[in-house]
């Protein structure tokens, strides 16, 4: 049962995907056609959430960055899901209270950095927390999944996977860990930040039009299972060559789909094109694989390599990236956490955020 008097706060980080979810076989359940398999990220990136239990509101409100919404109100289908999914969690614990939910990012949000996805896993952690519903991670990961779907893989630390399941109410569509950071420690992540604004096309939409409109998509479901099959045997061999291929080919694959979308959708720039010839350049040169680009929905790269490759591959994005390179090294992060009373983004007194210097 809620206390609800003091907030709970959460911190959790974003996962890139390394076999993609793309397109969905039901968009209200955020039920994917393909299991897919990612690493979750360090804390360079992440986003703190802070959830209080209370009767001094009158409805459930959601701040992210400052910026206020209530939820639960049709208007905005987004915030409308998040109410749903929180007043479901209430009613698991059989509160009548109000949730106040404080959410930062400490990067851009809805630039293809995965903020929903931290964002989901930190609220779903802290308002579970808050309620004393000592749900599972897998568990939370189902209901996460409902608020965004690549969200349910960052309550895991490591390499995680989500399973697309088969069933029509989404039971068997979960997340869970496939490895622990120390399995393969040496493995890092290069995010290159080549633009800071929003996407065009929201991911919502991206999933929607491809499913409906390209060609190529269907080929790409097809051979989706197999590839995530592949892409466990190499991480459970810790066999980066293998893992590069299918990580490079995954994402042109899902580019390639959003191109074949119609109208055409395209996340990349001329940026994120020279990522991918510097990595092919290096990888030749050094006559193996040193380094794997992937994209998510918006043109900023993620270039997984390894702590003793690192430095070469920093120089190599440098060099073809000139000035504009905003080069951010990372390593695994270990899942969600739980933080101090100090590190609460509420103020308890106006029942906002706390205000920052
Ligand atoms: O979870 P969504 O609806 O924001 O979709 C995310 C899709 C990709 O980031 C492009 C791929 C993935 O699996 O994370």
């Amino acid at each position: 049962m809620a206390t609800g008097n003091e907030p709970t706060t959460v911190l959790a980080t974003p996962n890139i995907a390394l076999v993609k979810y793309w397109g969905r076989r039901d968009s209200r359940l955020n039920l994917p056609t393909n299991s897919s398999i990612s690493i979750t990220l360090g804390e360079g990136l992440s986003t703190r959430t802070s959830v209080l239990l209370t009767n001094r509101i009158r409805n459930d409100t959601l701040y992210i960055n400052g910026e206020r919404h209530r939820l639960g109100t049709a208007k905005d289908e987004k915030f409308f899901y998040i109410g749903r999914v929180l007043d479901e969690l209430k009613r698991m614990d059989g509160t009548k209270k109000r949730m106040l939910v404080v959410t930062e990012n400490n990067y851009p949000t809805g630039a293809g950095l995965a903020s929903s996805a931290a964002g989901a896993a930190a609220l779903i952690h802290a308002a579970s927390e808050a309620l004393g519903l000592n749900l599972d991670a897998k568990e939370m990961s189902r209901v996460a999944r409902l608020v965004s779907g690549s969200g349910c893989r960052s309550l895991f630390g490591g390499f995680a996977i989500w399973h697309m399941g088969k069933e029509a109410d989404g039971r068997d569509s979960y997340a869970e860990q496939l490895y622990a950071p120390e399995h393969w420690p040496d493995i890092v992540d290069i995010v290159a930040i080549v633009d800071r604004g929003r996407k065009p096309v929201s991911t919502s939409e991206g999933h929607e039009r491809t499913r409906a409109s390209s060609n190529l998509y269907k080929y790409r479901a097809d051979h989706a299972e197999e590839r995530s099959m592949r892409l466990m045997d190499a991480l459970k061999h810790r066999d980066f060559e293998s893992m590069a291929h299918i990580t490079m080919r995954d994402s042109n694959s899902m580019h390639a789909c959003c191109l074949d979308s119609y109208p055409p959708i395209n996340y990349l720039n001329d940026d994120s094109v020279r990522i991918m010839r510097a990595v092919h350049m290096l990888n030749d040169a050094h006559g193996e694989m040193v380094a794997a680009y992937t994209f998510d929905a918006g043109p900023n790269a993620h270039v997984i390599t390894t702590r003793r490759n690192a430095e070469r591959v920093m120089a190599a994005l440098k060099d073809s990236l000139g000035k504009r390179a905003e080069l951010m090294l990372l390593g695994q992060g270990s899942g969600p956490r739980i933080l101090g009373a100090k590190e609460s983004l509420i103020d308890m007194e106006r029942l906002r955020p706390v205000a920052h210097e």
